[in-house]
């Protein structure tokens, strides 16, 4: 999107900076913007004089200004339903039992594929905006409903095409590899064999995906055929992330460590080395109480040893039909706090900072200079306020790009 020289001026704000992790606030605070960058942020007595001449102002009459959130793990693009499969799920079946007998994610990739490029994107825009309309920035969507080269790059497409008309910073990561499709039903191997040959390389000269992302899991993908997936990333010059340790413990933590991964994601069955092995590999862990919290799981991701570890935590909302149909990130981390146990710094933390991390964008995420000025006003007196409420908080006023969003 390009825009023209802008100054912005915010003032009498409270300020969660985010820095380092922490709420970092400053009380009554101002923060200068130009060019859709942060120049300055602090205290209003310090205010450089020059600083209110041509600039636009914005009067933040006490509130609090936050980073811009960032949703790092989404599933957006899917056409359907799956209300049925939570029905099963009520009396009896299991997630794994219903994604057996042909439910699951391969229903979506049904529905995904007959519809057309118009219904899937409207589909998506309504997902995304609910998630702008809390105060999201910056979003991460993935493919992983078409499984096919055509139909995953479509949803790429689609994907990337939405930030051309939305006041919202996009980043797409390929997730072929999130099930076996039925026309290679007892052939995963040629799957992956496709995925790495046809498809990765697709998105990569494309320019259509920033990372590629696996589903490693007994009714996925094996540890060895999602190496495979993550070294043909590596030769195409793409990132990886992993959903990882979601339903058992497939040793996803240390695959993704392993390759250095953004993040990885899920992480109920980590084991204390997978969480150690992440922390020195510079990952985040990715913790999504949406899926936690619909599929009904016992086992609670080892928040203890992601901090015991130093490795940084994210939360997102997994926006998908199947597992996490929810497009409210606030409720996230408001869960993320009474289900896992984080406390609300860490919440806020995780999707905002840390999240922009997962994403391999170090350009945001926090209000200090330099950084991008995606911001959000909110009527709060303190930053827990965000994360106490169940969902149901809305900013006053976004700024994207130093811009206030229409
Ligand atoms: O993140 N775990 C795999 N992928 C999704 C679920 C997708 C689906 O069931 O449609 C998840 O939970
Ligand atoms: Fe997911």
């Amino acid at each position: 999107m390009i825009l023209a020289m802008t100054n912005l001026l915010v003032t009498n704000a409270r300020i969660a900076t985010m820095r380092g992790g922490r709420y970092g606030e400053i009380g009554e605070g101002a923060l200068l913007a130009r060019d859709a960058a942060i120049t300055w942020v602090g205290a209003m007595a310090e205010l450089p004089g020059s600083a209110r001449s041509g600039a636009e102002a914005v009067d933040a009459k006490g509130g609090l200004l936050t980073p811009g959130l960032v949703d790092c793990h989404t599933h957006l693009v899917y056409a359907g339903s799956r209300a049925r499969e939570m029905e099963m799920r009520l009396a009896g079946k299991s997630y794994a039992e219903i994604a057996k007998a042909g439910g699951g994610i391969v229903s979506t990739v049904t529905a995904t594929r007959a519809a057309t490029n118009a219904q899937l994107r409207a589909a998506t825009a309504r997902r995304l905006e609910a998630l702008m309309d809390e105060g999201v920035t910056t979003v991460e969507i993935k493919s992983g409903y078409g499984l096919d080269a055509e139909q995953e790059l479509r949803c790429l497409r689609i994907a990337r095409s939405l930030a051309a008309d939305h006041a919202v910073s996009v980043s797409t990561t390929l997730l072929a590899a999130h099930t076996v499709p039925p026309e290679y039903a007892c052939r995963a191997d040629d799957y992956v064999e496709t995925i790495c040959t046809q498809m990765i390389p697709r998105a990569s000269r494309e320019g259509l995906a920033s990372a590629v992302d696996g589903f490693c899991e007994s009714i996925a993908f094996t540890p060895a055929q999602i190496r495979r997936v993550f070294d043909a990333a590596g030769r195409h010059g793409l990132r990886v992330k992993l959903h990882a340790d979601q339903l058992s413990d497939s040793g996803g933590a240390l695959l993704a460590a392993q390759y250095k991964a953004l993040s990885a994601d899920h992480l109920e069955y980590a084991t204390d080395a997978g969480i150690e092995a992440l922390a020195r590999a510079g990952s985040v862990g990715v913790v999504l109480p949406g899926a936690f919290y619909y599929l009904r799981e016992t086992k609670r991701p080892p928040v203890d040893a992601m901090r015991r570890h130093g490795l940084r935590m994210a939360i997102a909302t997994d926006c998908n039909p199947g597992t996490s149909p929810t497009a409210s990130l606030l409720t996230m981390a408001n869960m993320a706090c009474v289900l896992f146990g984080m406390t609300p710094e860490e919440a806020l933390a995780g999707i905002t900072c840390h999240a922009a991390s997962a994403l391999g964008l170090d350009d945001r995420g926090t209000l200090e200079a330099g950084k991008r000025a995606d911001l959000a006003l909110w009527d709060a007196n303190e930053p827990g306020e965000l994360v106490a409420n169940i969902g149901g908080m809305r900013p006053s006023r976004v700024l994207f790009e130093g811009r206030v969003r229409p």
